[in-house]
């Protein structure tokens, strides 16, 4: 049942790749409360995932493709959205993680750690790198929201 309770609000949703995503119900669940909504993922999940059914059942949201670790992605995305939006974002949804040594198979004992080092930069700094482009681009409204899934991010804080 909706209450409305995200009417007239303005976010950014990031990684919902298919339907066992977290994002993707986040998406469907703001959506019902009101919310509009832009999807974001990387290039490659875009091609591969079934996000343009998401935005077909949230009111034709946009689908703007960002690798979340490439600022000028970002940067374009936020550009993009505000101007989609006729402004700032009320909230983001940080819902992305990818480990590239289970993603190749590879055993935790035989770790590569340059795919660690992008392991790291995509499920945790990618969340750093979003505020900072938010921040520089005065894209995230007063009192607006940020949600993260990773665990850095309830142990950090962005000013
Ligand atoms: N599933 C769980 O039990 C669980 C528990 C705790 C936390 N989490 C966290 O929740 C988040 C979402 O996980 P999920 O279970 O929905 O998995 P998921 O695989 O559906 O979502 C991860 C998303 O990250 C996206 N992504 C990967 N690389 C990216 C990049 N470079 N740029 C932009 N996006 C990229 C993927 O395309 C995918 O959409 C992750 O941060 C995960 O660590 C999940």
């Amino acid at each position: 049942m909706s209450c409305s309770l995200l009417k007239g609000k303005k976010g950014i949703i990031f990684g919902a790749l298919d339907e066992k995503s977290i994002a993707w119900k986040v998406a469907k669940r703001a959506y019902e409360e009101g919310a509009q909504l832009v999807l974001s993922n990387a290039p490659v999940a875009l091609r591969m995932g079934e996000i343009n059914k998401l935005s077909e059942e949230c009111g034709n949201a946009p689908v703007i493709g960002a690798d979340a670790t490439v600022l000028e992605d970002l940067k374009n995305l936020f550009g993009q959205s505000m101007e989609h939006f006729g402004g700032g974002v009320d909230f983001i949804l940080h819902s992305i993680g990818m480990s590239v040594n289970m993603r190749k198979g590879i055993d935790y004992h035989n770790m590569s750690y340059v795919h660690n080092w992008k392991t790291f930069d995509i499920s945790s700094i990618s969340l750093h790198k979003i505020l900072r482009v938010a921040w520089d681009m005065d894209a995230l409204n007063e009192w607006g929201s940020v949600v993260a899934l990773s665990y850095i991010a309830a142990q950090r804080v962005f000013p």
